[in-house]
């Protein structure tokens, strides 16, 4: 099947590129359009009915741009607004959830972590999620002002050294030992998180299985490019010097009022 139109994603800011990354290390040939909602960000905090609301205006602008799948590169997007999405829309949508279910099935401590934001942790679809897991314990923590401080280019400070380890020395002391990322901004804290975490707890987030999600459904639905061009297309409406920081100024990366 051949659809060379651009795969479109969306996130409230810089976190989905590591989303992205995954997608473009599976999918060399196909192009992609990404929106970076950071004016926006974070959506954590917001309600469901600002999210869907929010959703919509992204996935509007990239049905614009001829997108022929989208992927919602955003667990607190996909958590609070995929049912309406796929209810509104007539165009195939792959969504992030935490990977609770990898973690669990592996975890010897029968304990496991989760860091994701406040609007995924209380969304209805990740707590149906948790009911299937009953038998594990499962220690919930918001990374409150983490999305905040990757926005604002801090990845490495001290503030975002004292906040990761106040948040993750609990799950320590509770035995874990899968930590779930469920939210596309932290695989960006991979590095400090492993200098908080003893080596003997693994990290978790989704950007394979999203990859081999959407790979999948480029195959049986959608269609691959078969052209030889393919493009890159990176909006934000803020500045965009941190979402080219994270790009390592390989792309195209377009300031836009949306
Ligand atoms: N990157 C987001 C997620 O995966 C959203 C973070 C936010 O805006 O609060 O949940």
């Amino acid at each position: 099947m051949i659809n060379n139109n651009p795969i479109g994603l969306f996130d409230s800011g810089i976190g989905g590129t590591s989303i992205w990354n995954a997608i473009h290390q599976l999918l060399p040939n196909e192009s992609s359009i990404y929106l970076a909602d950071s004016k926006n960000a974070p959506y954590g905090l917001k309600s469901k009915a600002e999210i869907v609301a929010l959703s919509r205006k992204n996935v509007e602008i990239l049905l614009e741009q001829n997108c022929k799948l989208i992927v919602i590169a955003c667990n607190t997007a996909t958590t609070n607004a995929i049912k309406e999405l796929r209810e509104l829309y007539n165009v195939p949508f792959i969504g992030i959830e935490p990977a609770i279910k990898p973690a669990a099935l592996h975890s010897k401590t029968q304990t496991i972590g989760i860091l994701a934001t406040k609007g995924t942790l209380n969304s209805d679809l990740f707590n149906k999620t948790l009911d299937k897991y009953q038998d594990i314990k499962i220690v919930e923590q918001v990374g409150h002002g983490l999305v905040q401080l990757i926005e604002n280019g801090a990845i490495n400070s001290a503030e975002m050294h004292i906040l990761l380890h106040t948040y993750l020395q609990p799950m320590i002391e509770a035995n874990i030992d899968y930590l779930v990322l469920g939210c596309s901004h932290y695989p960006y804290l991979i590095p400090q998180i492993k200098n908080i975490l003893p080596p003997t707890i693994q990290i978790i987030d989704s950007g394979e299985a999203v990859a081999r999600q959407t790979k999948h459904v480029l195959e049986h639905e959608v269609g691959f490019n078969a052209s030889e061009e393919h493009f890159h297309t990176f909006y934000t409406n803020s500045d965009s010097k941190v979402l080219n920081d994270v790009l390592k100024q390989r792309y195209e990366v377009i300031e836009l009022d949306f």
